[in-house]
């Protein structure tokens, strides 16, 4: 509990109060003057004990962030913190871009109004029209939401329904991340976030990337009507597959009539050196979504982008139109004029092209960096700025003295080298990565696509640093941290 007296505007006199006394409420001023102490405190009294947990064995507890601005984030004591995890790819501008701002700005010193629900939205139109315009093929139709969780789910329902199966099943790959909410998490494939809910029963699992697989699948039922796929697999570690594979799930999919979605939720948006990642294996899918960046990293918007054809079928009559028609906030405001001027910003800054080229030299760099350690670096991979660093699994190769120490550790990050070098990057070097749910032994980097060369020189710089230490050192002085 915070104890502490806050700073708060005096209430109104109880005699002119006509409604319920306010509670002891924290103001805005106070929120931000809260002390990393108070912040733990409150999180775990109100947000998550066990996650806690967590951040405190990687030492983010002690980070307060006052402010970020481009590739950094400022914390309390002034101390520049390198990000290199991006929200997982959801600032691709970075820490509040200038133009994002001033457009953000704009709309409320002109008292533009935010709810689209009533009146027909110009933000919101402009911004489909938009997504319909870097989208290739006939993929023009656009549903907003405010999550990707939420773009998934519209993505799975109008893909069902124009489906035209009456029990459709859908198929998805093993290590899928979709959301969390109850209809994706029935096709995110991880018992941890599927716990013991009930989930929709209609789905079916083929391996990623395995095209007999699918093939298999597809052929053997005829109930199957959709088929959803990450075009590059975030939460499994920064998966991707070849051309042939997504050529053959296009011609599968045309040929069985089956209505291919592409989650691009994480790997879209440029990320990976072009607009969608199956821009670069020259397909185009029936259905697709994106979120993270889209709200340019000041805004929680979401999309769903089917083809036309596909989106009439489910919901092209004034009688089916309302089936899944905008919740309250998909098309708000000061959303949509956000994700406007992002897109803009993406072409005109030509950080597409950035993510490519930058993207190239962050993995000849992790490469070089992989000969010199390759008792402790696996692999590198990815494409653009989605790149993957998986440590060897040092479980079974640890040296027997320290492995009493590693066993007081949580079971979480026990034989996890990457959660040893992602604390300790931060605590000794300021940057800051990112862990992957269903391999703890790879490490994503996934930086704003403003990303520049001096930025990969810090990280590969501060990796070499931390590795060259050797990994009984690097061990003991994790575990040492944690009994401070
Ligand atoms: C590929 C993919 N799909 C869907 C989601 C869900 O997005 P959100 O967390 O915004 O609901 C994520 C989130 O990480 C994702 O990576």
């Amino acid at each position: 509990m915070l104890d502490r007296p806050l700073v708060t505007a005096p209430p109104l006199e109880a005699p002119l109060r006509r409604g319920q006394a306010k509670p002891n409420l924290l103001t805005v001023e106070d929120a931000k003057a809260l002390d990393p102490q108070s912040m733990a405190d409150l999180f775990k009294d109100h947000i998550n004990p066990g996650q806690f947990h967590f951040m405190k064995l990687l030492g983010f507890h002690k980070v307060k962030v006052e402010s970020a601005e481009g590739m950094f984030y400022i914390d309390q004591n002034g101390r520049k913190i390198l990000d290199f995890f991006g929200g997982f790819g959801s600032l691709a501008f970075g820490h509040n871009h200038p133009r994002i701002i001033e457009a953000r700005q704009r709309f409320q010193d002109e008292k533009r109004h935010e709810i689209a629900i009533a009146f027909l939205s110009q933000y919101a139109s402009a911004l489909a029209k938009n997504l319909a315009a870097v989208s290739p093929g006939s993929l023009d139709m656009v549903f907003l939401g405010s999550s990707g969780s939420e773009a998934m789910e519209a993505a799975i329902k109008v893909a069902e329904r124009a489906s035209g199966r009456r029990n459709c099943k859908i198929v998805h790959a093993e290590n899928s991340f979709h959301g969390k909410t109850k209809g994706v998490l029935s096709l995110t494939d991880s018992p941890l976030y599927q716990g013991e809910f009930k989930l929709v029963g209609n789905t079916y699992k083929v391996p990623f990337g395995d095209l007999e697989a699918l093939t298999n699948a597809v052929q053997s039922d005829p109930d199957i009507g959709v088929v959803v796929l990450e075009t590059v697999q975030g939460g499994g570690g920064i998966i991707g597959a070849p051309t042939s594979y997504w050529q053959g799930v296009r011609a599968l999919c045309d040929k069985h009539k089956v209505l291919w979605v592409a989650d691009e939720v994480q790997c879209g948006y440029g990320r990976t050196g072009r607009f969608y990642a199956f821009e670069h294996h020259g397909v185009v899918p029936d259905v697709t979504a994106l979120a993270k960046s889209l709200g340019a990293g000041k805004a929680a918007v979401g999309a769903m982008i089917a083809r036309r054809e596909v989106y009439m079928k489910a919901y092209g009559t004034p009688k089916t139109a309302m089936i899944h028609a905008q919740a309250t906030f998909g098309g708000i405001g000061e959303a949509c004029v956000t994700a406007i001027e992002g897109l803009n910003v993406l072409y005109d800054e030509d950080l597409i092209g950035n993510a490519e080229a930058v993207g190239a030299y962050l993995l000849e760099r992790l490469e070089a960096i992989h000969q010199k350690y390759p008792t402790i670096i696996k692999d590198v991979r990815g494409q653009g700025l989605m790149v993957g660093l998986e440590f060897q699994d040092f479980s079974r190769t640890l040296p027997l003295a320290l492995r009493p120490m590693v066993a007081i550790l949580d079971d979480k990050l026990k034989g996890s080298l990457s959660g040893f070098i992602g604390a300790l990057l931060l605590r000794d070097y300021d940057v800051l990565v990112a862990f992957t749910e269903y391999n703890r032994n790879v490490i994503r980097l996934e930086p704003p696509l403003i990303c520049g060369e001096e930025h990969v020189d810090q990280f590969c710089d501060a990796l070499d640093d931390l590795l060259s230490r050797g990994i009984v050192s690097i061990v003991k002085d994790f575990v040492k941290s944690q009994m401070g």
